[in-house]
């Protein structure tokens, strides 16, 4: 799909707060994405498809926990085949062990896009030109914390990620 039929739908089904939220986190995909070089456009369209599934499920409930699912579904109902810009799509809010580059790129963009105000933002953004994964693991322990508050815990897949990352970085010391 061509970017301006991308941000048009995006215009037509986001409210204008989330449109403008999708637009920042297109933005930092793509720097992120030639950071690290990966495929600016695989990572811009994932951006732009990542949240629409707000405003297309059923329910309230729908939105909070499975609009990454839906708006994956729905990037392939527009013809969106390309494996990593789904799987990016699709784990989104929670990560998941084994996520591609591409896949960070969108999760990390998606928490530190510069209209994210809360405490320790600009270290992530900051971090996140240096190493995904540490980035990474900075917004898994501030979303640890965050739903501490709320008597609320981490999926197990975040969890999971948080791990391997963990891991993977003793390994490489
Ligand atoms: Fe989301
Ligand atoms: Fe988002």
């Amino acid at each position: 799909m061509k970017e301006k039929e991308l941000r048009k739908l995006c215009r037509q089904i986001l409210s204008p707060e989330r449109y403008d939220h999708t637009l920042r986190v297109v933005d930092l995909s793509k720097l992120l994405a030639l950071r690290y070089g990966e495929d600016a456009r695989k990572a811009k369209t994932a951006a732009y498809f990542h949240d629409l599934g707000y405003f297309l499920g059923r329910s309230k409930k729908d939105r909070a926990l499975s609009h990454a699912k839906i708006s994956e579904r729905f990037a392939r109902k527009q013809g969106i085949t390309d494996s990593e810009v789904l799987e990016a799509i699709r784990v989104h809010t929670t990560g998941q062990r084994g996520m591609s580059t591409l896949a960070k790129i969108l999760f990390v963009a998606d928490a530190a896009e510069p209209g994210r105000t809360y405490p320790g933002v600009e270290q992530i953004r900051r971090e996140s030109f240096r190493s995904l994964d540490r980035a990474i693991l900075m917004i898994i322990k501030r979303t640890r914390e965050h739903l501490h508050t709320k008597k609320k815990r981490l999926s197990r897949k975040t969890v999971q990620l948080e791990k391997e990352l963990l891991k993977n970085m003793k390994e490489d010391h």
